[in-house]
């Protein structure tokens, strides 16, 4: 097994263990690509989320937040386009009857080439050591420029050809690339065709009455018809962003890696709106405060990476992703996309009402134009997870499995553990407890020698542990262990408190 699927296993595995992900109505084996969160994962989850609000709502003056119905009035798949538009295109393979995404698989294809330039890169790296100059030789080298040079054809022709609905060109490229079905190595295929992702469902009581509503596959819409209503009530003034986060729902074809591609999930999604012309500035904008909200959270500058879009969503005139380096390389983690007047000006045709900003600066109105930053809750959960998740090897040779979760963000903040389970160090660790959960999620352990109670809560991501010992009943001080180096320390009570808090500030992590 390669060892990034192997580390992937074991990320699935540690989050079930855990508690922090099990799979979706497991005892009636599942349901594909849904997952319900655990008793850990929820707390996680929840504090993933408030970090992203937090830095959106709190930290812009002009920046507000709303909670939209997941149903919403039919026309606004209408308007939004997602009902001609929001397809993927699907391709079946008739010997497996494995159903792909087509452009997933040539995705994958040209990813391999861009893997063997990078081979070579490092093989020549190697070679020729400090006097190295990468520059000239991605641009020189014949291996490289070819396989670069074959990875950008690929996807260019293949955007070209689904910007045109061109689905035979589709099909046409898998044949010539020799594309073949993952599983099966198969390559006797169907005819690519175009799939719609929304999830269709009823509103009334009796089938005659009953109006078709679709659950929404992303949460934008509901900010944009309640632009207006945000402004106004808001007294929102040009440039300003509403924020929100909720469920979306996409019957994806291909539904796989654990929590990155699901059929129910969340998003926290901001739309900006800018005077038209100024779009890009502010684009600029996004990409940078984003990327740097990532990087806050110290899970390494070099897992991260743009990737602007070839081919452009129906509602962009530019797009661009923040990927994360997961278990399974690098991918999509958030957009950021300029989508023009787009969404506004198809509800104002197809609502009828003005969505207008009267400037009056400029004196006149127009249709705002909007950037959009959209990430996956569900896919930072797991660029999280399967970041912190590491085993070490001590100094006595003996090996620990340790999930180093940010501290603001791990789910327990701090585990009481009386040394022994007698002479009184129960009650007062329970004491300890009842102080600090008025600030923080704490909890009490006490089962196993205390060794264990480390490892365990090691294995948990929690950055914490408060021992009570003998010592504490004459001196009023405990043992602080913290779980990403190991190290104790006594200190006082009344100190625990403030410690723990010091390492919780959101000034600290997001400044
Ligand atoms: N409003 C724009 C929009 O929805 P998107 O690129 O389709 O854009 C935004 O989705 C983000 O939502 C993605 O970057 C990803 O993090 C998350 N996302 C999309 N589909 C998902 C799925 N099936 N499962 C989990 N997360 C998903």
């Amino acid at each position: 097994m390669a060892k990034n699927e192997d580390q992937f296993k074991k990320v699935i595995s540690h989050a079930k263990e855990y508690g922090y992900i099990f799979g979706s109505s497991e005892i009636y084996d599942g349901l594909s690509a849904v997952y319900d969160y655990a008793q850990n994962g929820v707390e996680l989850k929840k504090n993933i989320r408030e970090y992203w609000w937090r830095s959106m709502v709190y930290m812009h003056q002009n920046i507000v937040g709303i909670d939209a119905a997941i149903l919403m009035h039919p026309t606004t798949w209408k308007a939004s386009g997602h009902v001609d538009a929001f397809n993927d295109p699907l391709i079946d393979n008739k010997d497996s009857k494995k159903r792909y995404r087509a452009d997933v698989l040539i995705e994958d294809y040209a990813e391999k080439l861009n893997i063997k330039a990078k081979k070579e890169i490092a093989k020549a790296r190697k070679r020729f050591g400090d006097a190295f100059d990468e520059e000239q030789y991605v641009t020189t080298n014949p291996r490289v420029v070819k396989y670069l040079k074959e990875q950008k054809d690929v996807l260019e022709r293949m955007a070209r050809s689904l910007e045109t609905e061109n689905l035979a060109d589709v099909k046409a490229l898998i044949e010539e690339l020799g594309i073949a079905d993952p599983d099966t190595g198969s390559k006797n295929w169907t005819e690519v065709r175009q799939f719609n992702l929304m999830f269709g469902t009823k509103l009334g009581a009796s089938a005659e009455s009953a109006t078709d509503l679709y659950l929404r596959p992303e949460t934008a819409q509901g900010i944009f018809v309640n632009f207006l209503n945000v402004q106004k009530t808001g007294r929102m003034k040009i440039p300003f962003g509403i924020a929100q986060t909720g469920k979306a729902f996409r019957n994806e074809i291909v539904a796989r890696q654990f929590i990155f591609r699901m059929r129910e999930f969340e998003q926290m999604e901001m739309q900006f709106f800018v005077r038209p012309g100024e779009e890009m500035k502010w684009y600029e904008y996004w990409k940078e405060t984003r990327l740097k909200w990532h990087l806050s959270l110290g899970l390494g500058e070099e897992n991260y990476r743009f990737h602007d879009h070839e081919k452009l969503a129906h509602y962009a005139n530019a797009a661009t992703d923040i990927e994360f380096n997961f278990p399974f390389g690098f991918k999509e983690l958030e957009g950021i996309h300029s989508r023009t007047d787009f969404d506004l000006k198809a509800h104002e045709e197809y609502s009828g009402k003005k969505l207008q900003f009267f400037d009056p600066e400029m004196n006149e109105s127009y249709v705002p134009y909007v950037v959009e930053t959209s990430i996956g809750l569900d896919r930072m959960f797991l660029a999280i997870l399967s970041n912190s998740l590491q085993e070490e090897t001590l100094e006595d040779g003996s090996t620990r499995t340790v999930l180093k979760l940010p501290n603001i963000v791990a789910p327990v903040k701090a585990a009481v553990l009386p040394l022994v389970k007698k002479d009184g160090l129960q009650e007062i660790a329970q004491d300890i407890i009842e102080t600090l959960k008025w600030d923080h999620n704490v909890i009490y352990d006490e089962k196993d020698a205390v060794g264990r109670r480390y490892r365990r809560q090691d294995a948990a991501g929690t950055p914490f542990c408060i021992t009570v010992d003998h010592q504490t009943k004459e001196d009023q001080t405990v043992t602080i262990r913290y779980r990403d180096t190991m190290k104790q320390e006594r200190i006082s009570i009344s100190e625990i408190s403030e410690k723990i808090k010091q390492s919780l500030s959101y000034k600290e992590w997001l400044a």
